[in-house]
């Protein structure tokens, strides 16, 4: 078996024995789990991508001003989408830019796109996971850039639970340094209904998508199921703030792999995946906990979704070893 196989083998068995039983939210993003996540941005429940672009196009300006001219431009993603053209277009003679993407191929054709569109920015695409520690050297500029500034748009921050987006965000301080700055997408807390119409459409785009990972078991996996025993469901969870997606068995039912048996009675879920909300406020506490300052905030003309611009709350010069190690190889 590829290793790329048993891995997703041995996470589906680990997942499915734990309890609650949970399947890890990646293996949502084969090419069709890709494609539908595409279409669920297009549906007219999920306003998250809407607001984020409306967002963009209303506070550009601001963006501009608080970067400064000749930055270095990171984006954790490949760049692909209208929103860095915008940020590209829009900010002040910008030094450089560099898409951070684990896919090869997403990466390079990016890089392409970004050199024909904007001939006067360096694109130095990294190829990397970003979600593990990056390597600051793979950064340098030669002359460097006036500030680092990392750019996350869209609302994955919130698919992390809070010691991860704590860390993360810890990641992303270590890369801007102290005098750089992270431009961040994250999505508001609003009524539940709300939400729950969100993750799940009324055209039922987010639902094949949830249940795409049981036909993923199936096929790659050669798992015996019976995929139309499970349903689609969103629940937000108050405690947390956050929508929850499940795959929920509405019979008693059986997951046969690996030669284990996974038995489910009716309302038995596996939980695949999270998306935590945030106040203003709420995220404000969270940036904190990882050393960093919201120094402001935007909002979409509707108030559904927000970007935050963070700095590192430390002093310059004092804000610990790890710090210093890389202002020194940066600036
Ligand atoms: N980052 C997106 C979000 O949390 C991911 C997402 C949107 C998603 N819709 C989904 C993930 C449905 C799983 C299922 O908003």
């Amino acid at each position: 078996m590829k290793p790329t196989l048993e891995a997703f083998l041995k996470d589906v068995l680990d997942g499915l024995s734990a309890r609650p039983r949970t399947l890890p939210c990646k293996y949502l993003y084969d090419a069709k789990g890709s494609a539908l996540f595409e279409e669920i941005c297009q549906t007219e429940d999920y306003y998250v991508t809407r607001a984020d672009l409306a967002l963009h196009e209303s506070h550009i300006g601001e963006f501009s001003a608080i970067v400064g001219p000749g930055a270095h431009i990171i984006e954790f993603g490949s760049g692909a989408g209208i929103k860095t053209r915008k940020l590209l277009a829009g900010l002040e003679q910008p030094r450089a830019y560099t898409p951070i993407e684990i896919s090869v191929a997403a990466l390079a054709e990016s890089a392409r796109e970004l050199e024909t569109a904007f001939p006067e920015i360096e694109i130095c695409p990294l190829r990397a996971d970003y979600t593990r520690p990056i390597d600051a050297e793979s950064l340098r500029l030669e002359p460097p850039a006036s500030r680092r500034v990392v750019y996350f748009p869209g609302s994955t921050i919130s698919n992390f639970e809070h010691d991860e987006a704590r860390a993360f965000l810890e990641r992303m301080r270590f890369i801007a340094g102290p005098d750089g700055g992270i431009l961040i997408g994250v999505d508001l807390l609003k009524p539940a209904d709300r939400l729950l119409r969100a993750y799940d459409d009324a055209e039922g785009v987010t639902a094949r998508f949830n249940l795409n990972l049981l036909e993923r078991l199936a096929n790659e996996l050669g798992a015996e199921l019976e995929s139309d025993s499970f349903v689609h469901e969103a629940r937000f969870n108050t405690d947390f703030n956050r929508i929850e997606m499940h795959l929920v068995a509405r019979r008693p039912t059986r997951i046969s792999l690996g030669g284990q048996h996974f038995d489910f009675a009716a309302g038995d879920s596996i939980h695949t995946e999270n998306s935590h909300k945030y106040s203003v406020r709420d995220f404000r506490e969270l940036a904190a906990t990882a050393g960093l300052e919201s120094l402001r905030v935007w909002k979409d003309p509707q108030g559904l979704f927000s970007m935050h611009w963070l700095q590192s709350s430390q002093p310059q010069g004092a804000g610990g070893a790890s710090t210093g190690v890389l202002r020194s190889k940066s600036t």
